[in-house]
This record gives structure tokens, sequence and C-alpha cells, in this order.
């Protein structure tokens, strides 16, 4: 026989794929076909609850491989010269959930663990290098906002508006959001940022905040709003399946990795607060260095077990790479492991695409779902005199912190010199966007105004963008105005053709 025989979950022969045991041919279904109870059973439980944001999405495996020296800035294993660490990529729109459009208008997430030699590292990004908001508390009330509501069920954009208007902080963010970067054509086609101020710390112990920026070697592509409401009905997997063929052709896609690197003392009198995560460093100042590139190279083989049950998380860290003083990125560092544990198991880390590739010498031992034997001759508890695992503290740069000397408050950061909402978003608009990409931008602000946002809210959005440009403001008021006075309800943005832009984003701050 050619193929296997069938057999239960536990390896015994079992009698038939097609019909249940019941008392002769018309009888009824037996309780005791325990065969038919493990598949019902089984297919009962198939499901893991999706992520809570960001699950639409797809992956697949490949390569870092470090080809510039920046060893002078941190001495994490994967960053060496010469270096070649395998990897995982997901990529995912934010707000809808597992069947959603992939084109979708949407922050994209561009998440990335790394099988280091020192453990594993995650760095849980964004194509956007900003973010909506600067303070983590506000993180669940801004996804219900982005999310749908409790009494229909709907996706609600004056809820949308709503919030960010209440919240200015959002402004550089939504300016990138309604921009081209808001529906990429592919994943292939977009950028990925590390978003938050990390720290490294090189093998002398000096310290730098540093800025991760993947560079798309394929070029920044778009969707038009018009191109994206088709293709959410032609085909809602779009970006999943171009990914899955690009590989299968043979065309792997790669970025380039550059880092912008802060000297630890420079974030103390910077004009504006270089840890808040509504802004970007200007390239002036902090030119990008290249490090290396990452190419995609592998599909998965089981989406379930290899990008569903992929469990990415910032407090993942290796030794010389740290974390900064990002009230984002702080509360990151508790959510994600939270979110593993529910949403997987206690032991999430046993699932081999979140294993290390290294020897895991923890402490932790048995829960639900243990799959390794706990080494028998390993005391369970230390410190102990039996040669168990022991702590290294020389290897962590989780203590290699900050400063910081104050009472317990809340509230937001201090304010310095170049610190406002509107102003980098302002010259993302001015300086990095070309006429057409200013054109397009009116129309989806517009486009998006006009679906279904009360007059009391569009008062507020037409306010908002008059503070981050005042000719964006009053184009998208008369936009708008007239539309409502023809009567115009649900437009979504414009149609202009796909067009390449791929400004660097450098913003003055
Ligand atoms: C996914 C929380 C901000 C990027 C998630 C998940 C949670 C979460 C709970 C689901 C994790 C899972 O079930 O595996 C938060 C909180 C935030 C925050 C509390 C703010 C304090 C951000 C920011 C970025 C980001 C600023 C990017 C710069 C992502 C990505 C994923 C994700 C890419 C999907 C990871 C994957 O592919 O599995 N977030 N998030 N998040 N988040 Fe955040």
């Amino acid at each position: 026989m050619s193929t296997p025989r069938t057999t239960n979950d536990f390896g015994a022969p079992v009698g038939s794929d097609q019909n249940s045991l019941t008392v002769g041919p018309n009888g009824p279904i037996l309780l005791h076909d325990h065969y038919l109870i493990e598949k019902l059973a089984h297919f009962n439980r198939e499901r893991v609850p999706e992520r809570v944001v960001h699950a639409k999405g797809g992956g697949a495996f490949g390569t870092l491989r470090v080809s510039k020296d920046v060893s002078r800035y941190t001495k994490a294993a994967l960053f060496q010269p010469g270096t070649e660490t395998p990897m995982l990529a997901r990529f995912s729109t934010v707000a809808g959930e597992q069947g959603s459009p992939d084109t979708w208008r949407d922050p994209r997430g561009f998440a990335l663990k790394f099988y280091t030699s020192e453990g594993n590292y995650d760095l849980v990004g964004n194509n956007t290098p900003v973010f909506f908001i600067r303070d983590t508390i506000q993180f669940p009330d801004f996804i219900h906002s982005q999310k749908r509501r409790s009494d229909t069920g709907l996706r609600d954009n004056n809820m949308q508006w709503d919030f960010w208007t209440q919240v200015p902080a959002s402004a550089h963010q939504v300016t990138w959001l309604m921009g081209d970067r808001g529906i990429p054509r592919t994943w292939r086609h977009m950028d990925g940022f590390g978003s938050h101020t990390f720290q490294w710390v090189n093998a002398e112990g000096e310290k730098f905040w540093v800025k991760y920026h993947f560079k798309t070697d394929q070029g920044i592509e778009f969707f038009s709003q018009d191109d994206a409401d088709e293709m959410a009905g032609v085909d809602g997997d779009y970006h999943r399946r171009d990914l899955v063929e690009a590989i299968d052709r043979g065309e792997f896609p790669t970025w380039t990795l550059h880092v912008q690197v802060m000297p630890y003392d420079e974030a103390n009198d910077y004009r504006f607060n270089p840890f808040d995560l509504t802004k970007v460093w200007s390239q002036k100042d902090y030119p990008l260095i290249e490090v290396g590139t990452l190419e995609l190279n592998r599909n998965p083989e089981d989406f379930f077990a290899e990008i569903e049950q992929a469990a990415f998380a910032p407090s993942n860290l290796v030794p010389g790479i740290g974390l900064s003083p990002d009230k984002m990125l702080l509360g990151r560092v508790f959510s994600y492991a939270d979110a593993h544990r529910y949403r997987i198991g206690a032991n999430y880390s046993h699932v081999p695409v979140n294993a290390p590739k290294v020897p895991a010498s923890s402490y932790s031992q048995a829960g639900a779902m243990r799959t390794e034997n706990y080494p028998a001759d390993r005391p369970v508890y230390a410190p102990n005199s039996y040669g168990g695992p022991h702590a290294d503290p020389s290897a962590v740069t989780e203590t290699d912190s900050w400063t910081t000397d104050s009472e317990f408050v809340r509230q937001a950061y201090t304010l310095r010199e170049a610190d406002d909402d509107f102003g980098q978003a302002g010259t993302l608009v001015r300086e990095v966007l070309d006429d057409a990409a200013r054109d397009r931008l009116v129309g989806n602000i517009s486009g998006h105004l006009l679906g279904g946002v009360s007059e009391p809210i569009l008062v507020k959005a037409l306010a908002y963008w008059s503070n981050v440009d005042a000719e964006l403001g009053s184009r998208v008021e008369t936009v708008v105005r007239e539309a409502l006075r023809r009567g115009e309800l649900g437009t979504a943005g414009n149609s202009s053709p796909s067009t390449e832009v791929d400004e660097d984003l450098v913003t003055q701050g």
C-alpha cells in the first residue's frame, strides 16, 4: 500500500473514514464510537483565540545578514559583522479580524523574530515610524474606537474621528494612515520600522539610543482607495497570496536594515522628547547607518502551527539591546507575553516556531501542555548546590537602564521646545509629499470623513487638519462641504491611479 493507513490520534488503525458506528445501517449512532467523538471534539477545538489586534496576517521565514560593522554601538550577537541569523516575519493589518480584507486602510504590522545565538530577539514594529498615542494606558480605548461598536457590531468612522480629534497626539500617524502608506500594494512593497527608541549597549558598556528602519528593496508601492476597495471584493487575501506566490517563484523579498543612533547623553537636550512614539528623529541630525539585509525565502509549511501560533513580544530581548523610557514600549513589554499565555497557553515557548534555537535552561516547569521533560539532573529551585543553571548579571542589558529620580505621578511627558502634536505631521504634508500625493491625501481624508461622521465630530476633524496644515485643512473642508451640499455621503477616497512614492520620510521636528 503506497498511502499510510488512517489511524486515530494515538496511532491505532481506524475502520472507516466514511461511516459512523450505528445499530444497523439505518440505526442510531453509538456513543462508544470514540473515533467519531475524537474527530468531532478535536474539530471543535481547532481554533485558538485570534489576536485581539493584528488578527489578519501572514508570514514567512528568512535570514538577516549583517554586512556592515555596527559593533561600536551594540554587542548583540545578531548584529556583529558577517552574522547570519534565521528569522520569521509576520505582516498584518491592525483592526480587521481573521477573515477581513488585506487591503483595508490601516497601518501594517511588521513583526520580526530573530533566532539568535543568545536567545530570541523580537522586533514587533509597523510599516510606520510613529503611532497614534504616546501612553500605553490609552491603547485599549484607541483600539476600541477602531474596531466594532458594541451595539451594531459595525465599524464606525464617527468613533474613529472622535477618538483621533480628542487625542491630537494621533495627528502624525493619522497623516501617514490617510496617505499612500495606509494601503501598501503588497507587504513586499512597504518599509518596516521598530518605531520606538531602543537602547543599544556595546562591549564596553557604552549606551546608545537607536531606531530601526527596514527599507524595502522592492520599492514603495501602494493602492489608491478605489483600487483597494475593488481588491477587497476580488481577493480579500491579496497580500497573503502575494507573499506566498513570490516566495514560491523564488522572488525572495529583501529589506535593507538601517539604524539611527543617538549618543546616550544627547537624549537629555534633543529639542523634542526622543522617546515620544509620535515623533521621528530628523535624519539630518541622526543619519541612517546601514546594517545589513533581511531576506524572506521560505513559506511556512503549516499556517496554524507556524504563523497563527507565532508569538512576538517586545519583551524578547538579548544582550546588547535594551528598552527606553518610551511609555508605550514599557507597556508593550508586559502586554504581549500576557496575550500569548491567554491565546496559546502557558507553555507557548515550546511551540517550535516560538522556541529558541539555543537551549533554554530556565526554572519554568510543568503547566498545561508541557511538551518537554524537565531535565532529571536539574534542581527545581535556585539557588542550589547541585550545578543547576545560575544567572549571569553581566550578560543582560535590561539592567542597562537610564537615570530617573522622581515622585510617582500620572502626568504626560514634560514638554520640550519642539514638542507639539501637529508639527511633524505638517512637515510630512508640506515637505515630504508631492502634489499628487497631497491630492490623494485630501481625497482619502474627505472620503473617510464622508463615511458617517456626524457634524460635531466633523467640525473637530476639520480643525484637526487645519492644525496639521492650513491649506490641507481648507482643501478638505471645501471637498467635504461641497459633497455634503450635494448630498454625497459614503464615498471612500479618490480613484487616482497608483504611482510610486519613495521619498525618504525625513521630518525636521
Ligand atoms: C499585536 C498590544 C502598540 C505592533 C499586539 C497584540 C497585543 C498588542 C495584545 C496581540 C499579540 C498576540 O496575541 O500575539 C499592544 C499594546 C500597545 C501596542 C498594549 C501599546 C501600548 C503597538 C505598536 C506597534 C505594535 C506601537 C508597532 C510599532 C504590533 C504588531 C502585532 C501586535 C506588529 C502583531 C504581531 C504578530 O504578527 O503576531 N499588540 N500593542 N503594537 N502589535 Fe501591538
